[in-house]
């Protein structure tokens, strides 16, 4: 099999869950789904969004709507991010990502995602979550 096929069958599958997930979009209309996939490959070696789970960084559970730096269980936190005047917000989780350093000097969070429709995609999976 082509790696072209593979990628075929996968795009195909992909569009089948979208229906499903279409209504569970975030307000940049990523897909969750795809979001938590992201999320898993790039953000839970540091960040936890099961309840109460706090790991080198701060849960991201109930992040949207939240004040940066404001995870009552989260210890670490620079005074940079503490002293940022954010609300997360699905627009100002995507400038974050788009570079967490170049929004909030002095940030302890490394992670860049460049791709904008990547960032849409976990900005979706995160506003997917309950508190
Ligand atoms: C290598 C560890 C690490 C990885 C991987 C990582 N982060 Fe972070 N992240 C941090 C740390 C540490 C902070 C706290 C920053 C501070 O105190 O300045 C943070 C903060 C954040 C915040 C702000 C939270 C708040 O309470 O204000 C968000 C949102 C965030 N990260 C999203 C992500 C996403 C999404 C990913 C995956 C694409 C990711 N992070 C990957 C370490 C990481």
């Amino acid at each position: 099999m082509t790696m072209r096929m593979v990628l075929g069958i996968a795009a195909a599958a992909a569009l089948a869950g979208a229906a499903g997930a279409a209504q569970a979009q975030g307000a940049l209309g990523g897909d969750p789904a795809k979001g938590l996939a992201t999320f898993k490959q790039q953000c839970t070696a540091c960040h936890s969004a099961d309840p109460g789970v706090e790991g080198a960084a701060p849960n991201l559970r109930g992040v949207v709507g939240r004040k940066a730096g404001s995870d009552p269980k989260f210890t670490a936190y620079t005074p940079a991010i503490k002293a940022a005047r954010i609300t997360w917000t699905p627009a100002t989780l995507d400038a974050f990502l788009s570079g967490p350093a170049r929004m909030i000097p002095g940030t302890a969070m490394p992670i860049t995602l460049p791709d904008p429709k990547m960032r849409r995609d976990v900005v979706a999976y995160l506003a997917s979550l309950k508190r």
